[in-house]
């Protein structure tokens, strides 16, 4: 048995003059349209300078059986949210992690393997569902996506045919082309019609967090800076997005573009995604750092 001590270092960065981006920082699926726990605020105040250091030290078992609520098991159980969102989502489907139940892992060939127990929740129609599922997490240099297979039980059982089909047809002429910012706006509130969008910009955002997870982040989607429509193609709506993703761990907040396709025949489809640079306003001047 393998013990890590993992010792977090949470410090609220200090930005003078620029719109500062706070983030309430929260797991499982928003509850109510109106207050969504992975919202973000978005503050133009200027921060001051008070600095508050929080030292978090946590002793967490690697492999072995999980602790259900220590962060091991909580990864990995959102890298299954994350891949069901790439199987399964839609405008009208959005699946969120309820419970980790239980789960254990094992280092095989190089590869951490986890084994998970959860309850899945679909929050448009609020379904819920019984998850097994088994998680690689590949090792070695570089970055590859971790390989996910997961089998639910009553998660899927909603029938959104008609609600999709409806969308689909409102929106799948090019005469009324929609956009969209800042989804859900500072206080966690949206139109209803910008909804669906904010689901699609979700469901979006997963395939990209499950392709940049690893043991070490927790990733969540904290908002849909912008997006806009484009011209139908190929009877696939097609919508561009800049979406903003909070990795908890870090406390970063990435910012990506997507090129996202949809339609109730072919699902949800990322034709593009570009990483974009961290920090717009605040590079470094040249010479200041070492
Ligand atoms: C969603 O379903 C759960 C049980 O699965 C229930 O506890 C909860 O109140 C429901 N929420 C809403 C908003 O209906
Ligand atoms: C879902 O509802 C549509 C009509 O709205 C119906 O045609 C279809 O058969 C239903 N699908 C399932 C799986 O129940
Ligand atoms: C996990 O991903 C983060 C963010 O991309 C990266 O900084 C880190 O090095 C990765 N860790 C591992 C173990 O691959
Ligand atoms: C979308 O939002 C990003 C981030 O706030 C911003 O940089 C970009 O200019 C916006 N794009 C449009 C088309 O509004």
């Amino acid at each position: 048995m393998d013990w890590t001590l993992l010792i977090l270092l949470v410090v609220p960065t200090v930005v003078h003059g620029n719109p500062t981006v706070t983030v309430r920082t929260g797991s499982g699926p928003p509850v109510g349209s109106d207050q969504h726990p992975n919202s973000v605020p978005l503050s133009e105040e200027t921060q001051t300078t008070t600095e508050v250091r929080e030292v978090v030290v946590e002793e967490v078992m690697m492999t072995g059986v999980l602790n259900p609520s220590h962060y091991p098991a909580r990864r990995a159980a959102t890298v299954v949210q994350h891949y069901l969102n790439t199987r399964y989502g839609s405008p009208y489907r959005w699946i969120f992690l309820s419970k980790v139940h239980s789960g254990s892992a094992e280092d095989v060939a190089e590869m951490r393997k986890y084994q998970l127990e959860l309850t899945m929740q679909e929050i448009i129609s609020n379904v819920s569902g019984q998850c097994s599922a088994e998680l690689l997490f590949p090792g070695g240099e570089g970055q590859s996506a971790p390989q996910v297979q997961a089998s639910c039980e009553g998660l899927l059982q909603s029938n959104t045919t008609a609600q999709e089909e409806a969308f689909y047809q409102q929106h799948r002429a090019s005469n009324n082309m929609v956009s969209g910012n800042d989804i859900p706006d500072s206080y966690g509130h949206m139109e209803p019609n910008m909804k669906p969008f904010w689901h699609l910009g979700g469901v979006a955002s997963s395939f990209i967090m499950l392709k940049e997870s690893n043991e070490s982040t927790l990733y969540n989607m904290a908002q849909v800076a912008n997006f806009t429509q484009l011209e139908t193609e190929k009877d696939q709506l097609r919508v561009n997005y800049h979406v903003l993703l909070h990795e908890m761990i870090s406390q970063e907040i990435i910012h990506w573009k997507l090129l996202v396709t949809w339609s109730p025949e072919q699902g949800v489809q990322v034709l593009q995604t570009e990483l974009q640079p961290k920090c717009h306003n605040c590079e470094a001047p040249p010479n200041t750092t070492n």
